[in-house]
């Protein structure tokens, strides 16, 4: 009876450091929002956040086994596409989009552009289901089980070896939750740790008037949906969330973007008309139309000589976090070197309707 109590214990006590070994409480920064996932229904785990990262930068979620997700979104460019304009995808096919930048996706409520996707745990089927990106089906992610170290990963993520499309889509969630950014130097100005020079506190003075009721502090976003003026490309004819709402009034409103990191996620908007920030400056004080679809934040007109505008770049660029674009747990997992590639046809289905069913 003693023994087995005492078996008893040590067993409660293997599984309690083993719970303490893996679970990694999301940690919102100081002063910052709740974020507006519910961490309860999918609750980070260190082992779910590595295979997250491995299927991240897994090739086989597409149907050629040659696009990953991180072929649209490189950790150097803050996890958008480097230098495209329009996303390219399986066999190079171009899409009607800028690749947006992953960043702090924990507070945001509604993804792509448009806000197609309002919840971050189904918006990985898009790009695999999307035949101009990876043009795969997610019942047939099953195939990545012929990868000798993976259902070792789901097993423990998730408790269990057999590979779903929910905690494959769970697990990919998690990874891109722990892209959180908050180490720019513009953090470290606001902690008291660091100061602006003259040049970037004259920027953030004006970012303030002009730009902040839109990109608002700390996450450079009031996550709404808003028309900036840009006028219409007329091969494109995006109209944003009017696509998705059928609303008159949301005709040429896009979500409006976070701006952390902004140097190195070019080029910007949703089409990726601009390559330089210059050019974007340039924009909301010359470009801006002014019709009925423009934004009332941007109404009147924004008058800033070119020393003001320089100044906002200045500004821009402390929201550069170098220990987030270089951070060793975001880059590619060196366990996928060690994989063995097999590619089997797997009889498995697993249908959409049935994760988002059973799950969300
Ligand atoms: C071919 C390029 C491409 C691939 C591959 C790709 N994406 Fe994307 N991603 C995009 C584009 C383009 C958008 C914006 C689409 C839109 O607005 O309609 C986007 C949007 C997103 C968003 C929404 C971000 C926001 O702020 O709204 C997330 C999250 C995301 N992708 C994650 C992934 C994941 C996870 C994968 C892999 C399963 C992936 N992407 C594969 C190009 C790609
Ligand atoms: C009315 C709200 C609003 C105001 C005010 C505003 N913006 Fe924007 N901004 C947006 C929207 C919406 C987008 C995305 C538009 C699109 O792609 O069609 C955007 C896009 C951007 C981008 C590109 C981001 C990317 O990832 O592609 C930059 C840079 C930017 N804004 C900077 C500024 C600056 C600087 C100011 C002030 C001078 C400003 N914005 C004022 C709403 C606003």
């Amino acid at each position: 009876m003693k023994i087995k109590t005492v078996l008893f214990f040590c067993f409660c006590f293997v599984l309690f450091a083993f719970q303490l070994a893996t679970e990694k409480p999301f940690v919102v920064p100081k002063g910052w929002p709740k974020p507006t996932y519910d961490f309860s229904k999918n609750p980070l785990n260190e082992n779910t956040i590595e295979l997250g990262r491995t299927l991240f930068y897994e090739p086989m979620l597409s149907r050629n086994n040659i696009v990953s997700c991180a072929s649209c979104h490189s950790q150097y460019t803050a996890f958008t596409h480097v230098d495209h304009a329009l996303s390219h995808g399986i066999e190079d096919k171009i899409g009607t989009r800028n690749s947006p930048a992953l960043i702090n996706l924990a507070w945001q409520q509604f993804f792509m552009w448009d806000g197609a996707v309002n919840h971050l745990d189904v918006q990985a089927l898009a790009p695999i289901a999307n035949p101009v990106e990876m043009d795969e089906n997610i019942s047939n992610v099953v195939k990545i089980t012929t990868l000798k170290t993976l259902p070792n990963a789901f097993l423990q993520a998730f408790g269990d070896s057999v590979v779903t499309g929910e905690h494959t889509l769970k697990a990919l969630s998690q990874f891109m939750l722990t892209l959180v950014s908050h180490n720019s130097k513009y953090d470290s100005v606001m902690r008291k740790e660091a100061v602006f020079t003259s040049q970037e506190n004259n920027g953030y003075l004006l970012f303030k008037k002009n730009c902040a009721s839109c990109h608002t502090e700390p996450l450079f976003t009031n996550n709404e949906f808003k028309s900036n003026g840009l006028p219409i490309d007329t091969t494109l004819n995006d109209y944003g969330r009017f696509g998705i709402t059928k609303n008159a009034k949301d005709s040429l409103k896009f979500k409006v973007p976070s701006l952390r990191n902004i140097e190195f996620s070019y080029p910007y908007m949703h089409d990726g008309r601009f390559k330089k920030l210059s050019e974007v400056l340039k924009h909301y004080t010359t470009g801006a139309l002014h019709n009925q679809a423009l934004s009332k934040e941007l109404q009147n007109p924004i008058v800033l000589n070119a020393n003001e505008r320089v100044d906002i770049v200045a500004f821009l660029l402390t929201l550069t976090d170098r220990s987030f674009l270089f951070n060793p747990n975001f880059s590619y997992p060196k366990n996928l070197f060690s994989t063995q590639r097999r590619i089997k046809k797997s009889s498995a289905s697993i249908t959409l309707t049935n994760i988002i069913k059973n799950e969300l």
